[in-house]
């Protein structure tokens, strides 16, 4: 491999930040830098500055956020799509966005590699690589962390430092951490042995729930084909709904999962989230469907939220899977539509009301009042027959003797 030009995911920590220089001198390459922003808050001129003075010869710095939102993160919503019964992907759903990020601006760039700043032993290889090469299988893919000498941060540091490279030596916490709008992931140090207790630093963007206010605080959210679109009645781009919901949720004490979860790579890794928006999202939507779906379309796609999880987990977002499926939930949210109201309360999420043109409760057969229209007799002969085969089975094997 012989790179001219490689564009690289770019975030401006140390990781990468050493990664721009290393790659420089190792393949006398003209570098450009890509930085996609899913909803931190980065100060975008400053990652620009940083990546020129550390050698690119051009910086991107875009702003995904409401792309992030409405092309990925609704699309995890509508397929209830949670990893393990749990985590709402926010990693996950993000890196297929930055692969694609990546491929675009080297198709512009007339780049022939790209780089990213992912290890040897985790998923987000699996999504950058898997998802780069299924977009332009042309380009050449280098991951630095997987080959380069560093052993140790203070190796990385000491090589910024002999090249000039500016770092902000902070005294850094002990976690690695990810996050987006969809939800923040937080690792390593104590997190690792998993006997302990999170420290109150593991939490980025939530309270703890016994130091929430002591009274519920309500909202209404309202959906539109599965996806919502107001708060309290007033409507709110996607990134904004996000955000908003972050913020109300976190400070209920919303959204904090800790869990052990199955790696690509065959291992098993704790991790600790937060993410309050997805989790109340995920809560009304879901309730929104039972109102609105019929019995087998609910139960069916209950399947496939799990199915859907695990591709999105395992980086196959731009699979002819996926995208089968895709058109298969939206099929699904046609009749998603209407409000849910809910009280968010240390920790909890309490459905109080929900409503929807769509609805499929029908009062009228449901009471127990004297408004009751159900044909109750109609019953009979229904369970006459639905039990039909098993009365069948009990009197054949009471005839020939066999106990069971
Ligand atoms: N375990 C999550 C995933 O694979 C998050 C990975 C990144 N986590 C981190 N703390 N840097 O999607």
């Amino acid at each position: 491999m012989d790179p001219k030009k490689i564009v690289v995911a770019y975030s401006g920590g140390l990781d990468t930040s050493v990664m721009v220089k290393w790659l420089k001198n190792k393949y006398d390459a003209e570098i450009i830098t890509v930085t996609g922003n899913l909803g931190q808050e980065k100060d975008s001129t400053k990652i620009e500055e940083k990546a020129l003075s550390t050698g690119a010869s051009n910086a991107y710095v875009i702003d995904l956020s409401e792309e992030f939102i409405r092309d990925y993160a609704w699309n995890a919503l509508k397929a209830g799509a949670l990893y393990e019964g749990q985590y709402p992907l926010a990693t996950a759903i993000g890196r297929p966005l930055l692969a694609k990020l990546m491929v675009d601006v080297a198709d512009k760039e007339n780049a022939d590699t790209v780089a990213h700043g992912c290890t040897g032993k985790g998923n987000d290889q699996v999504r950058f690589e898997v998802g780069i090469r299924t977009l332009n299988p042309d380009l050449n893919i280098i991951a630095p962390l997987r080959e380069w000498e560093f052993k140790s941060r203070e190796d990385e540091i000491d090589y910024a430092l002999a090249n000039n490279i500016p770092i902000s030596i902070t005294k850094k916490k002990p976690y690695s951490i990810d996050d987006n709008l969809w939800g923040v992931a937080t690792e390593c140090g104590e997190l690792e042995d998993t006997t302990n207790i999170p420290p109150d630093d593991a939490y980025q963007i939530t309270v703890s729930p016994k130091n929430a206010p002591n009274e519920p605080e309500q909202i209404k959210l309202a959906f539109e084909k599965g996806v919502p679109v107001a708060i309290d009645g007033i409507e709110l781009s996607p990134a904004e709904i996000v955000k908003t919901l972050n913020q109300i949720g976190g400070r209920n004490g919303i959204g904090r999962l800790d869990i052990v979860e199955n790696r690509v790579v065959g291992i098993k890794s704790r991790e600790v989230y937060e993410a309050p928006g997805a989790i109340i999202l995920h809560n009304a939507h879901l309730e929104l469907e039972k109102l609105t779906l019929d019995k087998d379309t609910f139960r069916f796609k209950q399947n496939i939220s799990n199915t859907y999880a695990n591709l999105i987990y395992d980086g196959l977002w731009f699979s002819p899977l996926f995208k089968a499926l895709t058109s298969f939930v939206n099929k699904t949210q046609e009749n998603v539509n209407g409000e849910i109201i809910l009280d968010l309360y240390k920790g909890n999420i309490i459905i109080i009301s929900r409503s929807s043109v769509n609805s499929l409760y029908n009062k009228e057969l449901a009471t127990y009042t004297s408004d009751d229209t159900f044909n109750h007799k109609a019953a009979e002969g229904f369970l006459h027959l639905y039990g039909l085969p098993f009365e069948t089975m009990s009197k054949i094997k009471n005839k020939s003797g066999v106990v069971n």
